[in-house]
């Protein structure tokens, strides 16, 4: 069955471009493409051209997931499933095509209205190597895609069928949370070696992206970014830690837009052959200290 391989690229909308340019360059370390004339802000973390979009916009949220298949056939035969399963599919026109820098996309929407885009052919700059303006070691990308997303979904089992059943995600694990007298359980999906380049949150929040992870190559880019957001008064959401499922040693940033970024490195991978699908009644193994929400 074809399936989505990676989170290609994420478009978010910020009220503030000028702020999120400045604290994904200085902070995160990720490389401006500079502002377009479209008015988009481009970064790269890697040799693709573009990793983040990121459009004026108030809501400070996802604007469109960008789901990478290898090639026009099984970007037909994902649009096919999804529309006998019932999903309006847009064919995404060459002007947009163009903005994103792929060959050909379709756009639909999930079961609770975040935008999802499957594409393929990225535009990617081999000829122009990806040099972070920090000196960090750079992300690990590949096969295992820009990083992860969480999402609220107001109904995560209906959000699983939709992921697993349509864009053909595998379920990696569940994590059983509680905040007080509250219970809930998250879902955890991958479509490659990364642990989860997805995952569910069943809470009425006032957005939808909770966060996003991107994952350093080195264990002390970790430390330093920490240190420097530190310095420089960010908001440490969430301090240092190891999450139980996917064994990532993170911490997580207040971003200018209000949801969180979880800078990561260590994560263990997953491989299909073996995988059994887990249940964890913790989300970290240890750190993670946070005034309110889980990580
Ligand atoms: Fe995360």
């Amino acid at each position: 069955m074809s399936a989505v391989s990676s989170l290609g690229y994420l478009g978010l909308g910020v009220k503030n471009l000028e702020a999120w340019e400045q604290f994904a360059t200085e902070v995160l370390g990720l490389q401006s493409a500079g502002i377009g004339k479209d008015g988009v802000l481009r970064l790269r973390m890697d040799e693709h051209a573009c990793r983040f979009a990121l459009h004026r916009d108030d809501c400070d949220d996802i604007a469109y997931a960008g789901w990478e298949v290898a090639d026009a056939a099984a970007l037909g035969a994902i649009a096919e499933r999804l529309r006998a399963g019932g999903v309006e599919v847009e064919a995404g026109s060459p002007e947009i095509a163009a903005a994103r820098g792929v060959a050909e996309l379709i756009r639909f929407s999930d079961p609770d209205g975040v935008t999802g885009e499957v594409f393929y052919g990225p535009s990617v700059e081999f000829e122009r190597p990806f040099h972070s303006p920090r000196a960090i070691s750079g992300f690990k990308t590949g096969d295992q895609g820009l990083g992860h997303i969480v999402i609220a979904a107001k109904d995560v089992e209906r959000s699983v069928r939709f992921y697993r059943d349509l864009l053909g995600f595998r379920i990696s694990d569940f994590i059983e949370m509680k905040i007080g007298s509250m219970g809930f359980t998250m879902a955890f999906l991958h479509c490659n070696p990364r642990h989860h380049t997805l995952a569910l949150i069943p809470l009425p929040l006032p957005k939808r992206l909770l966060h996003f992870m991107i994952q350093a190559r080195s264990i002390d880019d970790v430390g330093a970014t920490m240190y420097l957001a530190q310095d420089r008064g960010i908001e440490i959401a969430s301090t240092l830690g190891r999450h139980t499922n996917d064994h990532m040693l993170s911490f997580y940033l207040r971003s200018p837009s209000g949801f969180e970024v979880e800078y990561g490195w260590g994560g263990r991978e997953i491989d299909d052959r073996t995988w059994h699908v887990q249940k964890h009644h913790a989300p970290s193994i240890w750190g993670h200290r946070r005034a309110g929400m889980p990580g």
